[in-house]
């Protein structure tokens, strides 16, 4: 198995085979989570900390179904009532559960770089849910689950990511990662939602949705993040759904078979019209929900193998 990271903290530090070795682990616990089968055995003796300072649905849910489903006992942690709020510092905060022993340690963080910054102060491994605009890797690995399923390869597909691009971390991942695996990526986005300089990245820019979606096999719609403006980027969301919301007239302009997704929450009528999103034959919305559970099953997997590695390597030698 190729796949000797310490932690996961985003996708640019992975290689391509380390991806694909992800994807094929997971693409089997997606298999095995629809049949039933457990493998409590995986993570038990092992202790996993979900520490979430931003709102979740879909990820905490996962991480923590994806810890108990291999065994692991998993904790929960309400960081609105942790000693953070009486001033104790992020750093402060890992130093004090790092001393509790835990083995992996999810996090959510609103500030870009945090994630790392406390992947630095402690001994386990650590699953980056999404820091501020910069990472969200589990979400793009699922999203490349998904796709590679639905496309039945994960290279050369021409691929549009629509939206507020500026204000992603799940733009951000799944640029790299099908950047890696050799897409063709568009992004299609106002101006004013579209980061400077994003073409070094090698993709193509709109600002129309139709010239965008010509001929795409995959539709990404994002979320307005509207929690991380703090000015005027667009006119009014009818404006935004007019130009930029997904519907059936723009849905046309992709290939016939072309796939839509989104990593939710959804604005229903602002990125999204809800018929498109609940159609079973193009959305693929809920499978991404579901291989969610997977990939996170295969990240924790992977990662505390290596760490189990490790702590043998490093035992004291008795004489
Ligand atoms: N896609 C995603 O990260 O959703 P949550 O904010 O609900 O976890």
């Amino acid at each position: 198995m190729t796949f000797r990271a310490q932690h996961l903290l985003g996708i640019e530090p992975l290689h391509p085979t380390e991806i694909t070795a992800l994807l094929d682990l997971s693409d089997r616990y997606a298999e095995e989570n629809r049949r039933g089968v457990r493998h409590k055995d995986v993570l038990a003796g092992l202790t996993q900390i979900n520490m979430f300072f931003e709102n979740s649905t879909r990820t905490q849910a996962s991480f923590e179904l994806a810890g108990k489903r291999l065994g692991a006992d998993v904790m929960n942690m309400s960081m609105g009532q942790t000693s953070l709020k009486k001033g104790e510092t992020l750093i402060d905060t890992a130093l004090t559960l790092n001393a509790m022993h835990p083995d992996l340690l999810v996090v959510r963080h609103p500030n870009s770089g945090a994630v790392d910054l406390l992947a630095q102060k402690v001994n386990c491994a650590v699953l980056n849910a999404g820091d501020g605009r910069h990472e969200h890797p589990t979400q793009a690995l699922l999203d490349a689950l998904t796709i590679r399923r639905a496309k039945g390869r994960l290279h050369r597909l021409s691929i549009a990511i629509c939206g507020d691009i500026a204000h992603s971390r799940v733009a951000r991942s799944n640029i790299t990662l099908l950047g890696k695996m050799e897409n063709r990526i568009r992004l299609i986005a106002p101006p004013t939602l579209m980061p400077a300089g994003i073409a070094e990245f090698g993709c193509e820019v709109f600002d129309d949705m139709e010239k965008g979606l010509e001929g795409v096999d995959v539709v990404m719609m994002l979320r307005l993040q509207k929690e991380r403006m703090d000015g005027g980027f667009i006119p009014s969301e009818r404006e935004y759904f007019h130009r930029y919301g997904l519907d059936a007239n723009k849905l046309k302009f992709a290939k016939p078979d072309a796939i839509v997704m989104h990593p939710g929450p959804m604005n229903r009528g602002v990125e999204i019209d809800g018929v498109i999103a609940d159609d079973i034959n193009r959305s693929v919305i809920q499978t991404q929900v579901e291989m969610g559970v997977a990939v996170r099953m295969a990240a924790m997997d992977l990662l505390a193998r290596n760490l189990r590695e490790r702590r043998v390597d490093n035992r004291p030698v008795l004489v």
